[in-house]
């Protein structure tokens, strides 16, 4: 399915406008990157995966491919038009409605009890400290042990205040934290960090 229609563009600026701060973008994340970020994870040993901020579905669709029939994908996303538009697109896929912040009772909710791995598209140097922490400590919290996190931030996010603070949350919180390689190949450049609990 080819995600990053004229559509996908229009919705995510549209939103962009609206919530600049969590939406954090203005174009879908590129199939480079999507894949980059699908490689550094075991997703083909993965029983259930969570994918944080999915927006338009740019790195759902790398996601996707990898995984086993019956593998349980769930996606949190905040913004309710993102959120609708990615259930319309995967409605074999479940995505809840909602704050990486109550991501735990999320997966209660939804009757998970481990995680293998987590995608995120979220825009982590642009939470306040609050919600990066309370964000960080329930991926912590889902994934089970050995479980892993890959996640992107932006070259121009490194300048911002937060981006240090998030950065230095990881290393605290989790027992590996790897930044994997530069993808050049996206608006704007943008680099790996993948973290094992
Ligand atoms: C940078 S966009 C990435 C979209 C998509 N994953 C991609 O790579 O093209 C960030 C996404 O995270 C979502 N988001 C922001 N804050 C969130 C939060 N606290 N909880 C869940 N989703 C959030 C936004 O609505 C948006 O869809």
């Amino acid at each position: 399915m080819e995600t990053k229609s004229v559509d996908d563009y229009k919705l995510i600026l549209r939103e962009f406008a609206r919530d600049p701060f969590s939406v954090a973008t203005v174009c879908p994340s590129s199939p480079f990157l999507a894949r980059h970020l699908a490689d550094s994870l075991a997703l083909a040993e993965a029983r259930v995966v969570v994918e944080l901020g999915p927006g338009t579905g740019a790195l759902t669709e790398a996601v996707l491919p990898r995984l086993r029939p019956g593998v349980r994908l769930l996606a949190v996303e905040r913004n309710p038009a993102l959120c609708a538009a990615w259930r319309k697109r995967y409605p074999q896929c479940d995505v809840v409605e909602g704050n990486v912040a109550d991501l735990a009772a999320i997966c209660r909710s939804q009757g998970i009890d481990g995680v293998d791995c987590v995608v995120s598209g979220l825009p982590w140097p642009s939470f306040n400290a609050e919600l990066q922490e309370a964000g960080v400590s329930g991926v912590h919290e889902v994934l089970r042990p050995g479980g892993q996190m890959a996640l992107f931030g932006y070259h121009i996010g490194l300048l911002m205040p937060g981006s240090q603070r998030f950065y230095r949350l990881l290393d605290r919180r989790f027992s590996r934290v790897e930044r994997l390689r530069w993808e050049w190949r996206n608006l704007p450049p943008a680099f790996v960090t993948r973290c094992t609990k």
